[in-house]
């Protein structure tokens, strides 16, 4: 990568004075080309690979598959030149073992047993930037920063204190080295701020890795980039052998076609700029409680008690005398707004005890008044949803639309909706 370039460059106007700023039109656009970490999937999400000297943060829960997704990244990119892989938590053997478990290709093989791929088990941070300084790698990957403890502060590892400054002091010399990090951080359970959010306004990048832990799929998602889209999700799934990217995503959020279940729902998420088909589904049944049971497992809970609010007020469904649930297929977590109707839909039809038809998908948002309003990326969602075969779509009254091959029901009210979704039944009943 040769050698650190000065990062400011001493010119003069010929008046003696030193000269620091350049004009634009002399401002290089050369950019070094990205580093591909080897997964199409996690390229995309970084915005088209690891930009050299960048920083990149990725949080999860433990045991979600951060060592793993950074491990198998780091043997491809051993196969161009050295990366340093620091372990806090784990000794060399551990990584090793690790190692052989995800060389099952040839080409993470090649990587695995390469002499560029470098291990340092090592949690004092002073140890882990000589090491830096010396390799040189054209990646260190830093795993994890709460495990990194630097000895000039009294505080634990994994402290607020320590994990900020650790991470400032690596990113300096990584920085000024053109070495590209990527720093791993826990997410707790309590949300504890000595996580990965104390870093997240430092880094160029942050990405999270998510999924159920009892679940295969994985989803990597960017809330932060420099160089790229953020809200861009990448889909793994973890195999015995690693993980593996997973190109057609929707078809792992949905449940067989030929078994609809009666209060489930087909909806299409954008994540980022990639549609995702998901179902929901959701039970409701007579409460037993003085003030009625809500959870919703993948789908903002706030949105959901305000769609079962307007079907209880707008639609007459008595809900306040009833639990009601809601989950995504696949622990999926969906936000959008764009959701809303499909999850409507879904509660509507438990309580009426009634299938939607499983080739059918909802699209809109659903307002305070009943009303269903248009979402972003239309196109896009039809799209999706007819390449996996789906044939109908309810969707709001919007302007007009490509093709796709669906056919459309547009409906302006969450009522007209339901009377398309659940055929020949009383709303209300
Ligand atoms: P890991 O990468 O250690 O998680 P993190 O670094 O985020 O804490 O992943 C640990 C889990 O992944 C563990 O439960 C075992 C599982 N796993 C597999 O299923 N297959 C594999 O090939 C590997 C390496 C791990
Ligand atoms: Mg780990």
């Amino acid at each position: 990568s040769g050698p650190p370039q000065r990062l400011v460059p001493q010119r003069s106007r010929g008046n003696g004075i030193p000269q620091a700023a350049l004009p634009l039109v002399q401002v290089s656009s050369d950019r070094h080309p990205r580093l591909s970490s080897g997964f199409g999937e996690f390229d995309r999400v970084l915005g088209g690979g690891i930009v050299p000297g960048s920083l990149v943060l990725i949080g999860g829960d433990p045991g979600i598959g951060k060592s793993t997704l950074l491990l198998q990244t780091a043997a491809h990119l051993a196969k161009r030149g050295p990366v340093l892989y620091v372990s806090g938590e784990e000794s060399a053997q551990q990584i090793k073992l690790r190692a052989v478990r995800i060389s099952g290709t040839e080409s993470l093989r090649l990587g695995v047993e390469s002499e560029q791929l470098y291990l340092l088990a090592e949690t004092e941070l002073e140890a882990i930037l000589a090491e830096i300084q010396a390799l040189q790698p054209q990646v260190a990957i830093i795993d994890s920063i709460q495990a990194i403890f630097w000895g000039q502060l009294s505080s634990a590892p994994g402290s607020v204190s320590q994990v900020r400054e650790c991470a400032g002091l690596l990113m300096r010399v990584a920085k000024k080295l053109g070495v590209a990090l990527l720093i791993v951080g826990h997410v707790t359970k309590d949300g504890s701020l000595a996580g990965p959010k104390v870093l997240e306004h430092l880094v160029d990048t942050v990405l999270y890795f998510e999924g159920d832990r009892f679940q295969s799929h994985r989803l990597l998602r960017a809330v932060k980039n420099r160089f790229g889209a953020a809200q861009e999700v990448g889909v793994f799934e973890m195999t015995a052998s690693g993980l593996v990217e997973v190109d057609n995503p929707s078809q792992l959020f949905l449940s067989s076609r030929d078994q609809a279940t009666p209060g489930t729902a087909t909806i299409v998420a954008c994540e980022g700029t990639r549609p995702l088909v998901v179902e929901v589904q959701a039970l409701v049944s007579p409460t037993s409680y003085s003030s009625p049971r809500r959870t919703a497992t993948g789908i903002e809970p706030n949105r959901f008690l305000q769609i079962l609010a307007v079907l209880e007020k707008r639609v007459g469904i008595p809900l306040s005398k009833y639990d009601a649930y809601i989950a995504s297929a696949g622990g999926i977590q969906v936000a959008e707004p764009a959701a809303d109707l499909g999850v409507a839909v879904a509660v509507a039809a438990s309580f009426r005890d009634r299938q939607v038809d499983p080739f059918t998908v909802l699209i809109g948002e659903v307002g305070l008044g009943g009303q269903v309003r248009p979402v972003p990326q239309l196109e896009q969602r039809l799209k999706e949803a007819a390449k996996l075969g789906f044939r109908h779509a309810i969707i709001p009254n919007s302007s007009v639309l490509a093709d796709s091959g669906l056919r459309l029901s547009r409906v302006q009210r969450v009522l007209e909706a339901l009377f398309v979704a659940l055929p020949s039944s009383e709303p209300g009943q």
